[in-house]
């Protein structure tokens, strides 16, 4: 029996723009890939050490029936070569290989490889086509949809990019079944937050289908992973560059990401998104939004999913500091994304400095 995948589409200004597919296998790539009309075109495959080795040639043999010519260029894996110099590599590869306007490129990796091949078929001669290939669950719930990509640059994260739609974003949730432990832990994050911000009985169901998820069985994990892809896929398209709604997605960044920055990317980033996630509720319950046991209840799923809501080791007068320096201020105040309960997020410029404080303060232990 033919195994039932699960299409999205994405709309931009009305108008459609990309397929998000979720199968269970590599099966259907070629046939996806055929209908954007590559014929006689030629695609490169960028690729990390990591998942090169394991699915590049399945994923090559699969586009060679659809493109003339595929190349592969695999980097090192991990966010430190995330950078210009990657690219340049890269265009180098692609010059050499006499990648024209009409080829394309194909992401096969997590968000390292999904931004740096964005960024680069985006620059590439004034802008190429890229298909994404997500292959970590945080690349395939959250960062191949929506069109942002680029590169760190010095110690800046994604300090300089370009937003950049694909033509096709392809995901074989099978691969999830490589991906390391805490790699599937921390994209467990944000499908919590999800959730949190969108939709109560969603976070509930991952609750009740915790075990099952956690043994990454195919029937949890494809409603699980379509319902978080929907959920970033609306964000998207009623705000595609960012403007107001997509700021929802930052539900337990802000802080998140101070922490993130002072653990010096020792934590991975869902573990303190996870801890950002139950400060912001912690905070929502000081503004009277939330009640206590609602708070409680967020945290004991986190930890459920093996993920830390207190953090230790680090000064909460830095990590306020921190926060306040971070880009997601507006013009001095800060866009803090609160809950009005469980599964309703909104947007909130009047958090204080103490109220922050407080929250930290919350989630910090020696
Ligand atoms: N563009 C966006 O909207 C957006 C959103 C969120 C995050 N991001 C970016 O995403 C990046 C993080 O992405 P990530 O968490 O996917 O990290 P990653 O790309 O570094 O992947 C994590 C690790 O898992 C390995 N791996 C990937 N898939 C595997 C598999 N199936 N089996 C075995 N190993 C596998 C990788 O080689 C790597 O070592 C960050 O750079 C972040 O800035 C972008
Ligand atoms: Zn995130």
């Amino acid at each position: 029996m033919e195994k039932e995948g699960q299409t999205l589409p994405v709309r931009r200004d009305g108008a459609f723009c990309y397929s998000i597919r979720l199968e269970e296998d590599f099966e259907k790539l070629s046939e996806c890939v055929s209908e954007l009309s590559v014929k006689g075109r030629r695609v490169c495959i960028v690729t990390d050490s990591h998942v090169g080795p394991l699915y590049a040639d399945e994923v090559r043999r699969r586009l060679s029936e659809a493109f003339r010519t595929v190349t592969v260029y695999t980097i090192e894996a991990g966010e430190k070569y995330k950078t210009l110099d990657t690219v340049r590599g890269l265009y180098e590869h692609l010059i050499l290989e006499h990648f024209d306007r009409k080829d394309m490129l194909a992401a096969l990796g997590g968000g390292v490889i999904g931004d740096l091949t964005g960024f680069a078929a985006a620059t590439y001669l004034r802008g190429i086509g890229f298909i994404q290939i997500p292959t970590t669950l945080l690349s395939q719930v959250d960062s191949s949809i929506g069109g942002k990509t680029g590169v760190d640059f010095d110690s800046y994260k994604n300090m300089v990019g370009a937003f950049h739609m694909p033509r096709l974003v392809y995901m074989n949730l099978s691969v999830l079944k490589t991906l390391p432990e805490r790699q599937f832990t921390s994209g467990m994050a944000e499908i919590l937050k999800h959730g949190l911000i969108k939709n109560a009985e969603y976070f509930q169901w991952l609750i009740d289908h915790r075990q099952e998820i956690l043994e990454r069985r195919m029937n949890a994990l494809m409603p699980m992973i379509l319902e978080s892809c929907r959920i970033k896929r609306d964000v998207v398209e009623k705000d595609p560059t960012e403007q107001g709604e997509r700021a929802l997605l930052n539900f337990g960044h802000t802080i998140g990401h101070a922490v993130e920055k002072l653990k010096d990317f020792q934590m991975y980033h869902g573990e303190c998104v996870a801890a950002g996630c139950a400060a912001a509720a912690y905070l929502s319950w000081k503004r009277g939004l939330l009640d206590e046991a609602a708070v409680l209840r967020i945290c004991e799923a986190l930890k459920s999913f093996s993920l830390p809501v207190k953090v230790s080791g680090i000064d909460p007068a830095q990590v306020l500091r921190t926060t306040k320096s971070d880009k997601k201020m507006d013009a001095g105040s800060i866009r803090f994304i609160l809950l009005r309960q469980t599964g309703d997020a909104f947007v909130d410029q009047s958090v204080t400095e103490e109220e922050l404080l407080d929250a930290i303060n919350w989630i910090t232990e020696d």
